[in-house]
């Protein structure tokens, strides 16, 4: 049952002549993209994985999941980029909101992150939090050379073999990683560390569904089943071109929006819960569209916290942004507003309506300022916030973001600038093999 549903009928008149002339590039890329015919064409693997995913790797998911929230208080999920991201969105969104001041319950570990930064301070601080705990470690990395999460690696395992013991150890830490290469799979199998693959075939921004996000979302307690089946739903739903089709009604109409002018997309919320599944999204369409000097830039907001921060620029800066609005039909639970004797802060006349019902007149007032004030706003309403909406979402953004890239020319499955700042790190640091761009950097710096 589709459990989310596109609403561009606030942005399309924005755009109206592009949006009807890319009718047949939208179609074209679509094609290209179910064909395997296009730029990266490699790294299709997340096209059909939510229907090809065997229920026995599931089950091998859940059960590795189960001894880790047996025997661990804390699950250090260690990675960057793609190889977090989705697994915290996912986490978030289903978790709540005050969790991490409830601690641990039996068999109901904490999921902490670490190699998603190089802060001395957070490496330091977590370590503080972790000594004399029962932990574990999910340690992700595709290449297996990644530097932010190899210092964590190091660090926590070195923790890890000295509380538990180094035998006990292996025990606790799980390795996801290349079938074949790179350090982590060598590492992983001289200590024999239980692992788990990354395909080939699919980048980290496109992971997510595979056992790079369903590991730690199932040892954060939730059901990985009805994640891949609602993704698996939303990949019949846009398996063919067309005008039916909301990934590429999605892409179709960004694409349109682009042409004309508007440069900035505002993933919005009006759910905290939100926050990260926007810092997903922003790797998958920044890292995917960003390039050969084109692509929307991806921003994001939580509302109505940010209205009083960056609703004057939303409202009357440059008119350059579009949004697309993530809007959660029913809360979880409800809270009715209290009545007051006294009334000072005048706000009786909500007394006995649910908080939730001020929300969604903020989000509507809000659209139609933000409408009336040059800004498109696209509308996606999910049903709520559980496993089977939010495989729904991600398969349907991952796909759209494969559509648009193709429409926007670009090859949405590489990223070749992500090098740049490594390779001067690497050089700063005077890593073996960097002599010359050692000598370079240090040149440049001292002009
Ligand atoms: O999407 C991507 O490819 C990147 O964000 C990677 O996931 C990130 O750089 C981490 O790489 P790795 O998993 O090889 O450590």
């Amino acid at each position: 049952m589709r459990s989310i549903e596109l609403n561009i009928q606030d942005a399309v008149f924005f755009a109206e002549k592009q949006y009807e002339a890319n009718q047949a590039k939208a179609v074209d890329a679509m094609t290209t993209l179910e064909n395997g015919t296009g730029a990266g064409a490699d790294f299709l693997g997340w096209l059909h994985l939510p229907s090809e995913t065997p229920k026995s790797l599931l089950e091998s998911i859940n059960k590795t999941a189960a001894r880790l929230r047996e025997k661990c208080d804390y699950v250090v999920c260690i990675g960057i980029g793609g190889s977090y991201l989705g697994a915290k969105a996912v986490i978030s969104a289903l978790s709540d909101n005050f969790a991490d001041f409830y601690g641990p319950a039996p068999k109901n570990p904490k999921i902490v992150y670490a190699g998603q930064n190089i802060s001395e301070e957070y490496t330091a601080e977590l370590e503080k939090l972790l000594e004399g705990k029962k932990f574990g470690i999910i340690v992700i990395s595709k290449s297996g050379t990644t530097t932010e999460p190899a210092i964590a690696f190091r660090i926590f395992k070195e923790l890890l073999e000295k509380q538990a013991g180094k035998d006990a150890a292996k025990d606790l830490i799980v390795a996801i990683t290349d079938e074949k290469k790179g350090a982590l799979r060598t590492l992983a199998t001289q200590e024999g560390y239980e692992t788990y693959v990354i395909p080939d075939n699919v980048g980290g921004r496109f992971s997510v569904l595979t056992p790079v996000g369903l590991l730690p979302i199932a040892c954060a307690g939730f059901d990985i089943e009805k994640l891949v089946h609602g993704a698996a739903e939303m990949e019949e739903t846009a398996k063919h071109p067309g005008a039916e089709n909301p990934c590429e009604i999605y892409a179709r109409l960004r694409n349109a929006l682009y042409e004309s002018g508007k440069k900035i997309e505002i993933l919005v919320n009006y759910n905290p819960k939100l926050h990260y599944f926007a810092e997903w999204w922003k790797q998958l369409y920044g890292e995917s569209e960003g390039k050969d000097s084109k692509g929307i830039f991806p921003a994001s907001v939580d509302l109505t916290t940010d209205l009083h921060s960056m609703g004057q620029w939303i409202q009357e800066g440059e008119r350059t942004i579009f949004e697309t609005v993530l809007s959660v039909k029913k809360p979880a639970i409800t809270r009715r507003i209290p009545q007051d004797a006294a009334n000072l802060d005048g706000i009786n006349y909500l007394a006995g309506k649910n908080i939730d019902e001020v929300n969604k007149m903020a989000e509507l007032g809000t659209k139609i300022a933000h409408v009336d004030g040059g800004v498109p706003v696209i509308k996606i309403e999910l049903n709520a916030l559980e496993e089977n909406t939010l495989g729904q979402l991600i398969y349907f953004f991952e796909k759209a973001c494969g559509i648009s890239g193709y429409m926007l020319g670009v090859n949405p499955f590489n990223q070749p600038g992500v090098e740049a700042y490594k390779k001067n790190m690497f050089a700063l640091l005077e890593k073996p093999g960097y002599e010359a761009e050692t000598a370079a950097i240090k040149s440049k710096l001292n002009k």
